[in-house]
């Protein structure tokens, strides 16, 4: 069974049976998705002057990147995909503490259940400035001809998911964005780098999260 608990920050996270690891770092999920997906990823995007983004997440999780991209929505509109091979169940996504520790509206609350609710390839209007679809799909396996501004990538780390790293996934991401499109991530592994590298992305290394030195901007020139 996945477990839910509480990381240091007191926003759940959850133990993954199946990988054997946790969905965010024990630090602080809340810290970890606001540091490297909303600082580097959305507001680094925003303040070069897009108010227009599509961002496409590769792990829908807890939705709590969603989450927190859906509540930093000011003057922007965002279209948001959102990749998931194993949706957690509704009996573990009400659990989580996510409303209260982000002080969310009523409204916030139930559209963040409707985001957990949707089905493979709806597109599903939040709000007026938020569109989402989820892909119940390995990302093996997600072909698309929409291109992304942001990509979120935030798969299970290589030492339990080595095959989500690689240079041919990079590729296959890279022909995915925009020209001026970032890749974030909290990974900063160097094979991972030179992955990125070998794609065509040009990498940053970033002040990582509480817990970690380093993470990783990749972006398209
Ligand atoms: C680090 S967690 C994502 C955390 C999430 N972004 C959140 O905010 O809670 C990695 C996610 O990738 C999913 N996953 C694992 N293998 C996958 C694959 N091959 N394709 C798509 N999703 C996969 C897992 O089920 C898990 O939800």
């Amino acid at each position: 069974m996945d477990k839910l608990v509480l990381s240091q920050d007191g926003s759940h996270t959850i133990i993954s049976e199946r990988f054997g690891v946790s969905y965010h770092s024990k630090f602080g999920s809340m810290q970890e998705t606001q540091t490297v997906f909303i600082d580097a990823g959305l507001d680094y995007i925003v303040s070069r002057g897009y108010r227009e983004i599509n961002i496409l997440e590769m792990g829908f999780g807890t939705g709590l990147n969603a989450l927190m991209t859906y509540q930093s929505i000011k003057g922007i509109s965002i279209n948001y995909h959102t990749i998931e091979a194993y949706p957690i169940a509704e009996n573990q996504y009400s659990q989580l503490n996510y409303p209260s520790v982000l002080s969310l509206t009523e409204k916030q609350s139930k559209d963040f259940i409707r985001m957990h609710e949707a089905q493979s390839g709806d597109n599903i209007s939040i709000s007026d400035h938020f569109e989402f679809t989820k892909h119940i799909i390995k990302i093996e396996n997600f072909k698309t001809t929409k291109k992304f501004d942001i990509i979120y990538y935030d798969a299970f780390a290589p030492t339990s998911q080595e095959e989500l790293w690689t240079p041919e996934l990079m590729a296959k991401l890279y022909d995915m964005c925009n020209p001026g499109a970032v890749l974030v991530t909290y990974c900063a592994k160097g094979s991972f780098k030179r992955a990125l590298r070998s794609a065509g992305f040009t990498v940053e290394a970033l002040d990582g999260p509480e817990g970690k030195r380093e993470m990783t901007r990749g972006k398209v020139l």
